[in-house]
């Protein structure tokens, strides 16, 4: 039990070293603007990339299902909570995604913890990429596996590792699809092959890849699909989770597995099985907007565009990061510095958060800047300008 005293200085140094947290209260939300403080912003900080969670048929969706079941969740999927709504989502992921079988999670974050503490015993391995998301690292943590964590992106790291427990039975490889502060990709095409050469199991968790990545949206397989021979692999080792609060616009996550893992998640998650079930009124607006990602091209052409625009735009190349995804963030490193950038952004009406660590290695700082369906080209514009501006005037 930590003392009062000790929070107290450990509040203090938080402040010293620029890393407090504060919550800011949004007023309202209107297409590509926040309210906070009175003001209206242009919002660069939302994972709504596609402008789905603004979308009107969405929302006549999300109301006739509270029509047909209400406004709450009312308990949890092995009680009464799994409603039909519920399982005709799991379906759709069959068909659009190519899995056997999939589960519902009420977040990301919950679906991280309810698989990875199911599926790893004490006697299994798990190797982590090092930048992966908080989520997945808590998972492995709390799974008491074994958990090994290699550089980010390193292959070869990767590799040596799996080489040395060779004749172990149980490992699990663990990534971010589309690394969350960073917006660059795992390299799926080679853990699929180490996968396969080492007898392990692959979890992917794409929270930042569904709805953006591949040519009908489905994400990071899709995406690589296209380009390699992953088909020819089968997706029997491949645990692949999709969130739905990020490009789809809602909240909640699916999870597509094999069935013989669905059904163990059903039986043993903790995480799934003691939590009430998400609202299924949800369900009706999940469905729509997965309809409006498989068809909707121009949604993702847009966003793509903005991105390519606001890359060639930013005189400091050397600030960028090698990503391809509406998350790009700009290194200033100095977490005070990023604070301070971030302030006058805000005073010219930008809202670009200042992501410090622990969410980011020690002198990684950044500006997360995530580009939305939502901005207009003008928006791009006038954020690209400003952060020249800014940033010639610190140097
Ligand atoms: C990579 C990744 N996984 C999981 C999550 C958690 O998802 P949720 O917000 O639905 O809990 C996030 C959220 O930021 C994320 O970036």
């Amino acid at each position: 039990m930590i003392l009062l005293d000790e929070i107290d200085s450990s509040l203090k140094d938080l402040k010293k070293r620029s890393l407090l947290r504060k919550r800011v209260v949004v007023s309202g939300r209107k297409k590509n603007q926040i309210k906070i403080n009175g003001r209206w912003l242009i919002n660069f900080s939302s994972n709504d990339y596609l402008g789905l969670s603004q979308n009107s048929s969405i929302k006549k969706a999300i109301i006739s299902g509270i029509n047909k079941y209400g406004n709450g969740g009312s308990s949890s999927h092995l009680v009464s909570g799994h409603t039909e709504a519920h399982q005709n989502i799991e379906k759709i992921t069959k068909n659009n995604i190519g899995f056997a079988s999939s589960i519902l999670f009420s977040s990301g974050y919950l679906a991280n913890l309810g698989i990875i503490t199911t599926i790893v015993e004490k006697d299994s391995f798990i190797y982590a990429d090092k930048l992966n998301h908080a989520s997945l690292n808590d998972a492995c943590i709390l799974s008491r596996g074994k958990f090994i964590r290699f550089p980010h992106s390193d292959m070869v790291a990767l590799e040596n590792h799996l080489k040395k427990n060779k004749t172990k039975k149980k490992k699990l490889i663990v990534t971010d699809g589309v690394f969350s502060m960073d917006g660059d990709l795992a390299n799926i095409p080679e853990l699929v092959k180490l996968a396969k050469k080492y007898d392990a199991y692959l979890y992917i968790d794409d929270a930042h890849g569904y709805g953006i990545l591949g040519k009908s949206g489905q994400g990071i397989l899709e995406h690589f699909e296209k380009k390699n021979s992953i088909k020819k692999i089968s997706k029997e080792r491949i645990i692949y989770t999709l969130t739905l609060s990020k490009a789809v616009g809602i909240s909640g996550a699916l999870v597509c597995a094999n069935k013989k893992i669905v059904d163990l998640i059903i039986n043993k998650s903790r995480a799934y099985i003691y939590t009430t079930a998400e609202q299924p009124a949800l369900m009706y607006g999940i469905k729509r907007s997965f309809e409006i990602i498989k068809k909707n091209h121009s949604l993702r052409k847009k966003v793509n565009d903005y991105v390519y625009l606001f890359r060639r735009l930013i005189n400091q190349k050397n600030l960028l990061v090698d990503s391809i995804t509406p998350i790009q963030p700009l290194m200033i490193k100095d977490a005070k510095k990023t604070i301070k950038i971030s302030k006058l952004l805000n005073e010219l009406g930008l809202y670009v958060p200042a992501i410090r660590p622990p969410t980011v290695p020690i002198d990684s700082s950044r500006l997360r800047v995530s580009i939305s369906a939502l901005h207009s080209e003008g928006d791009i514009k006038k954020l690209a300008q400003a952060i020249n501006e800014i940033v010639k005037n610190e140097n």
